[in-house]
């Protein structure tokens, strides 16, 4: 079966789909983007991606391409067009096609939509969480809005691939001070040695995540104690437990940060018992 995207108003085989090369994504990478859970072909809380997607998009100062409405039926309309039954949906706007100029193209260009869709392995999914994932850290060198989801990602993607090169899953952006400020494609978690959970408070130097909103809910239901401040690397390295969170992974125990085991180097029971409670909290559309 062949995957399907929407491109511009048109559902389209993903090798026929293709966008202008004056896209200002392309161009500028001047866009943003949202990706959504998809568990049992329904979209896990679209309401808050699509609010974090508004933000964004109004940061920005890049018009809303269609109605939320709309742009739901395109969502599901992807989802289901590709038979996904648990994976991600993508959605990407960018500021639209126009002669190469830094500048804000004229009023009246419309936005780009693209929206994608596909299943991921959920056995993989889950070893993985069974086993643990490591990670290394890398110095913080993004700009200073990260809590725009923006498709500008290419500090992301070198520290992913020197994740990757170093046999870890995640790369942890650590800032002038010393602290982990989040990951390259998830939100960073630690637990205290007596059980308090913490994670960086959600300004400008890291993405709300989604993911992160809901653990939130989900660690005030099972009476833990939550602290958002920023913590150290050193601090990381002490914890009991650490954790990543993301929509496509969920909640990911991390068990080991710059090849030393972070507690006893299994995952912990916090990071499991958030991970099997998720789906409690989150909201299905
Ligand atoms: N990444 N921080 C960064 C830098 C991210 O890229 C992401 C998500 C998160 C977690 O956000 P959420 O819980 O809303 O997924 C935090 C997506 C999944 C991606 O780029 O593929």
């Amino acid at each position: 079966m062949s995957r399907i995207a929407y491109v511009n108003g048109r559902y389209l085989p993903l090798a026929a789909a293709s966008v202008n090369i004056e896209d200002r994504g392309y161009q500028f990478s001047d866009g943003v983007y949202e990706v959504c859970e998809v568990r049992g072909g329904r979209l896990i809380d679209e309401c808050l991606h699509m609010k974090r997607l508004a933000f964004s998009l109004s940061e920005l100062r890049i018009g809303m391409p269609m109605s939320l409405s709309a742009l739901s039926v395109v969502l599901h309309e992807v989802v289901r067009r590709n038979r996904v039954r648990w994976g991600i949906v993508y959605l990407q706007i960018t500021r639209g096609v126009s002669r190469r100029d830094h500048a804000f193209p004229p009023a009246g260009t419309a936005p780009s939509v693209v929206v994608t869709a596909r299943n991921l392995d959920l056995a993989s999914a889950e070893k993985m969480a069974t086993d643990g994932v490591s990670v290394i850290s890398v110095p913080e060198n993004r700009w200073a809005r990260v809590d725009i989801k923006s498709v500008s990602l290419l500090p992301n993607v070198l520290a992913k691939q020197a994740a990757r090169e170093q046999g870890a899953r995640e790369a942890w952006f650590v800032d002038r001070d010393g602290c982990v400020t989040e990951g390259s494609s998830s939100n960073a978690w630690i637990v205290t040695r007596d059980g308090k959970v913490v994670t960086r408070p959600a300004d400008h130097a890291i993405l709300k995540g989604i993911t992160r909103t809901v653990v939130i809910e989900a660690i005030a239901a099972q009476g833990l104690k939550l602290e958002e401040r920023a913590f150290t690397l050193e601090e990381a390295h002490g914890a009991r437990e650490a954790f990543i969170t993301s929509a496509s992974q969920i909640v990911l125990p991390v068990v080991s940060i710059d090849g030393r085991p972070v507690g006893n180097g299994a995952p912990g029971l916090v990071a499991s018992a958030l991970r099997r409670d998720f789906h409690r909290h989150a909201k299905t559309s």
